[in-house]
């Protein structure tokens, strides 16, 4: 009997790219976007529609989304989905043909007013309000929760609060909420926990997905335990970009090569094509003079 298979939700074109100073032109985000879509991701989150204020480098949003390729790629079998914060950036989303959006709230105060200037209760509201449109719009809602571990201002997060805001997301009409841990302070045994307690409290695993941020070195493990504990979507980055204004310090996403190679190593499909995610990695890497992120990604690509 095959072992369940693994959905990849790439995010390295938003969580990726969000943090970077350095302003990337549109065409290299655009070709990044062409190039995952070439290794089979079925799931790749394209942009943000945000106040380009608070996230210059995604102020190019309506470049990216208006884009021809992009437009192709949208009327094929892929899950595309834009981060959108309020009704403004849904409405240019509809505007840009955007099929999917994922809304996003944080279990905790701290982190809630840095990020979205608003309480956890506001923003469930709002949330609740962007899906409730989206989906009379035909717009399918993915939803994140962040801090599901920690906040960078209030400290420990308490189960019950992540749990509080993944019932009100699944309500709201999310086909799938995304747990974050945002800081990337959590290992293997506080993420066996958490989603042992949001299961027993009649949460279903594949109502669920894993987003773990790498600060500590455990977010491979903590994919790892959370597969095991029946999750099968994985949000992930290429070359381990990705990062938020807003959680100083934290490191990128867990890198997708790193998580492709573990999966594959275990037999368990996931329908990317690892050689040409590691030429992703190494090319996006050489495009913003970065150290690639990803363990995996580097010593495939010296092979
Ligand atoms: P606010 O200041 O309360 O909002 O910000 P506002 O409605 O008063 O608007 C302020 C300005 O932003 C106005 O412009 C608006 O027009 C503009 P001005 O008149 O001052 O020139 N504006 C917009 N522009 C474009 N698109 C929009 C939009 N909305 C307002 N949608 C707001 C509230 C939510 C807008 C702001 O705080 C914001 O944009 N926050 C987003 C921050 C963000 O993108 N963070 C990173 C993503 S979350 C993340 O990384 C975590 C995650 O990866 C999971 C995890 O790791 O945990 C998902
Ligand atoms: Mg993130």
């Amino acid at each position: 009997q095959s072992l369940p298979s693994v959905r990849v939700v790439e995010v390295g074109p938003r969580d990726g790219l969000q943090n970077i100073r350095e302003s990337i032109p549109t065409s290299t985000k655009l070709e990044l976007i062409r190039r995952l879509e070439g290794t089979g991701l079925s799931t790749i989150e394209l942009t943000s529609v945000v106040s380009p204020r608070v996230i210059p480098q995604l102020a190019d949003c309506r470049d990216v989304l208006g884009d021809e390729d992009v437009r192709r790629m949208s009327g094929k079998d892929l899950r595309l989905p834009v981060l959108v914060p309020n009704v403004k950036g849904l409405n240019i989303a509809i505007q840009h043909g955007v099929k999917e959006i994922a809304v996003f709230i944080s279990a905790t105060e701290g982190f809630s007013k840095a990020n979205i200037n608003c309480s956890v209760e506001q923003g469930i509201e709002r949330a609740k309000n962007v899906a409730s449109l989206a989906l009379k719009s035909n717009i399918a809602v993915r939803g994140y929760v962040s801090c599901i571990f920690a906040d960078p201002y209030d400290g420990p997060t308490q189960p019950s609060s992540v749990l509080r805001c993944v019932k009100e997301l699944l309500d709201a009409g999310c086909y799938e909420v995304s747990l974050g841990d945002t800081l990337g302070v959590g290992s293997p045994s506080n993420v066996r926990s958490l989603i042992t307690y949001l299961l027993n409290n009649n949460i279903s695993a594949e109502k669920l997905a894993g987003h773990f941020h790498d600060t500590y070195g455990q977010a491979v493990a903590n994919v790892w335990e959370a597969y095991n504990c029946g999750l099968q979507v994985f949000d992930s980055s290429i070359a381990g970009l990705g990062g938020c204004p807003f959680a100083p310090g934290a490191k990128g996403n867990v890198a997708s090569e790193d998580l492709v190679y573990m999966f594959h190593n275990a037999g368990i499909n996931t329908g990317v094509d690892l050689s040409k995610l590691v030429e992703t990695g190494v090319w996006i890497s050489e495009q913003l003079s970065r150290t690639n992120g990803s363990r995996a990604g580097t010593a495939l690509a010296v092979k």
